[in-house]
């Protein structure tokens, strides 16, 4: 678990830092005593239509719940991506395109980047899109993706990106709950050699939800599929007949700026909702704060743009940056498990930002993948997603930066729009698996699950007593759900749904979700909606999901299944519920252990007793606690004894 060796800041790099420990002290203290002033000069770094007077106005109390930043300030956020950077850097790359073969790259220029967003700008307006309008982005990590996005933001239309991973049901859910009336796809996807099939995902998707009247149809593979007369539009044809100038939307701070579905403790996925001053500043600050970022620089982020991940540290903050954003369309063992480094070869990335998962994945395969190449043009490495384990930061430390490269472990939320707790490379001493220290602004405690503030060097739940400007607005279309699921667990603080330690050196180690949330490879799942699937399937009377340890995922999914009288259980029938729930929902939430449950440990009251279930997922048998409580406390033996292998 947790090491206790310190990397201290190097000299180098307590010089060259924008950050280094008196500045991060100092910023930290300027933030306490005095936020409005010290926000409001920060947000100086975004370029205004009209520059905010009042910066914060928050309460998280139930009486007067509210959150608002900069909330008289005006701006764009595709202006602020693009096109204050003309005068400079048109021609400096923007974005540096790696597509899924090694063959296939390409270069995006500022000023190719302005006139290719205007030009989807122009075609979304031709279709009827306006300022507020909901637009449903399905594609494959391709530069189109983030053409979208920033056309959106152009006119003021709000995104949500589904991840392309997701299967039509999911696809079709998130599209109903916001309404979308347009859809942007392509036509395939094309990941690690395998093509997916996002237009006719699509087309499925729209049998089962209704008020979708255009599809624009982005050309990647080139694949023959079907275009519907009247809905579906051919993006090329489309945007060969439109101009490459669209004017930027004056947009007030707090109008929104994107949706992004997550999955809860409960129910189905929730619409976070960002909005435009607050959620850039933020991206752009922490991206510049954390990364130590100057423009030009050559900065890598392999998440998808389907998750918070690569809208803050892919496209927005990057480009917020004038940066050079890498957007990588493949996987890390494709073609070969060197694919990560020879990329960052080809490109001379300097900074690499990715998840312990796929670290955990590369390291099996042994340090000669890596050696194997130079890697010379690394300066910083990040890792994002989930905890990372001691091993794997030493292996990224040791094996991936050979011992000169800092490691910034980051910890934040899709709730929280960006980073929340790193470390500043210039600032602070690492320690492998910690996350370290909050940045300034961000006002972090621990409670226990009564609310008791906990003090010193102790473990328990994480939450935050003030805001920062990147937090998320609200549950799309639910203020309710949004004050309920944060603040109403500890009053007047938002609660993270993350468990914590804090030692003695007032280092953070977060030590994974303590609400019924799973992180399987760094992606968030609810473990009520795989449930919710499991029972979907008609031989299927119950079921209940918890994650496990897993040695690559993180977190693996580990299912409770009750089936219906008369049904015989058998190894095909796992197979079919596991095909099942990737049908239903996608591959990431495909259990990877299915037990027969003949019975499910409940409460007099009908609660299942989810603390025992994770100890058996887990081989944890020696403190399954109190079982007295239970209604039938013989089921417990009985999964005790037929724990599924994983
Ligand atoms: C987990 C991803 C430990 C955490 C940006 C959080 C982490 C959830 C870290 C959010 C980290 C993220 N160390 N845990 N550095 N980063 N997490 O919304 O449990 O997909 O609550 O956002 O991931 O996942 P989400």
């Amino acid at each position: 678990m947790s090491d206790p060796t310190l990397y201290p800041v190097s000299p180098e790099w307590a010089e060259r830092a924008l950050m280094d420990k008196a500045g991060y002290g100092a910023a930290r203290q300027q933030a306490q005593q005095g936020p409005d002033a010290f926000w409001a000069q920060a947000a100086t770094r975004l370029d205004w239509i009209t520059a905010p007077t009042v910066i914060k106005n928050v309460s998280f109390d139930r009486a007067d719940f509210r959150i608002r930043w900069f909330e008289d300030g005006v701006l764009n956020v595709a202006w602020n991506c693009i096109d204050r950077h003309l005068p400079t850097r048109r021609d400096q790359t923007a974005i540096l395109w790696e597509g899924d073969e090694p063959t296939d790259s390409r270069a995006i220029t500022y000023g190719e980047l302005h006139g290719q967003v205007c030009r989807m700008a122009n075609v979304l307006k031709a279709q009827g899109v306006k300022k507020g309008d909901r637009v449903t982005l399905y594609l494959p990590m391709i530069p189109e993706a983030a053409y979208a996005m920033l056309a959106c933001a152009r006119i003021g239309a709000v995104h949500s990106v589904v991840f392309g991973g997701f299967s039509p049901d999911s696809l079709a859910g998130r599209i109903e709950d916001c309404a979308s009336r347009i859809v942007i796809t392509a036509d395939e996807g094309l990941r690690g050699g395998k093509t997916i099939p996002l237009k006719a995902n699509v087309d499925a998707a729209l049998e089962r939800v209704s008020g979708v009247e255009t599809v624009l149809v982005i050309r990647r593979t080139g694949a023959d599929v079907a275009m519907v007369a009247g809905r579906d539009v051919a993006y090329a044809e489309a945007a060969a007949g439109v101009s490459d100038d669209c004017p930027c939307e004056p947009m007030n701070a707090e109008d929104p700026l994107f949706i992004l579905y997550t999955s809860g403790s409960t129910g189905k996925p929730k619409g976070v909702l960002h909005t435009t001053g607050g959620y850039l500043f933020w991206a752009s600050w922490t991206h510049e704060l954390v990364f130590d970022y100057r423009p030009g620089e050559v900065f890598w982020c392999t998440a998808d743009v389907g998750w918070v991940t690569g809208h803050s540290y892919v496209v927005y903050g990057p480009l917020a940056n004038a940066g050079t954003t890498l957007m990588f369309e493949g996987v890390p063992n494709y073609p070969t498990v060197s694919r990560f480094w020879e990329v960052v070869d080809k490109h001379k990335v300097e900074i690499f930002y990715t998840a312990p998962t796929a670290l955990r994945a590369l390291m099996r395969e042994g340090d000669e993948p890596v050696k194997s190449t130079s890697r010379a043009s690394l300066r910083l490495l990040g890792s994002v997603g989930e905890p990372i384990n001691p091993e794997a930061w030493r292996w990224y430390h040791e094996v991936v930066g050979e011992g000169r490269l800092p490691i910034v472990d980051t910890w934040w939320q899709t709730e929280t729009g960006g980073i929340l707790v790193s470390p500043l490379p210039g600032a602070t001493d690492l320690k492998p698996g910690s996350a370290t220290l909050p940045l300034p602004g961000v006002e972090l405690q621990l409670v226990d699950a009564e609310g008791q503030v906990l003090e010193g060097a102790t473990s328990g739940n994480l939450v935050i007593t003030d805001s920062w400007p990147g937090q998320m607005r609200t549950v799309y279309g639910d203020d309710q759900r949004f004050f309920d699921t944060y603040f109403s667990a500890y009053p007047g603080k938002y609660f993270t749904g993350d468990g914590c330690r804090r030692d003695e050196d007032g280092y953070y180690w977060i030590t994974g979700r303590v609400d019924d949330v799973i992180n399987v490879s760094g992606h968030r799942m609810g473990t009520a909606e795989v449930e919710s699937a499991l029972v979907l399937h008609d031989d299927v009377a119950e079921a209940a999901v918890v994650g496990f340890p897993h040695d690559i995922k993180g977190q693996g999914i580990y299912a409770y299944v009750t089936l219906n009288k008369g049904v015989e259980a058998h190894d095909d029938l796992k197979k079919a519920l596991v095909a099942h729930v990737r049908k239903e929902i996608g591959p990431i939430a495909a259990p990877d252990a299915i037990h027969w449950a003949p019975g499910l440990p409940k409460t007099r009251s009908g609660k299942i007793m989810r603390r025992i279930l994770r100890k058996i997922a887990e081989n944890d048998l020696t403190s399954l606690g109190d079982t007295s409580t239970l209604a039938d406390p013989g089921v417990v033996d009985d999964l005790v004894k037929t724990r599924a292998q994983h």
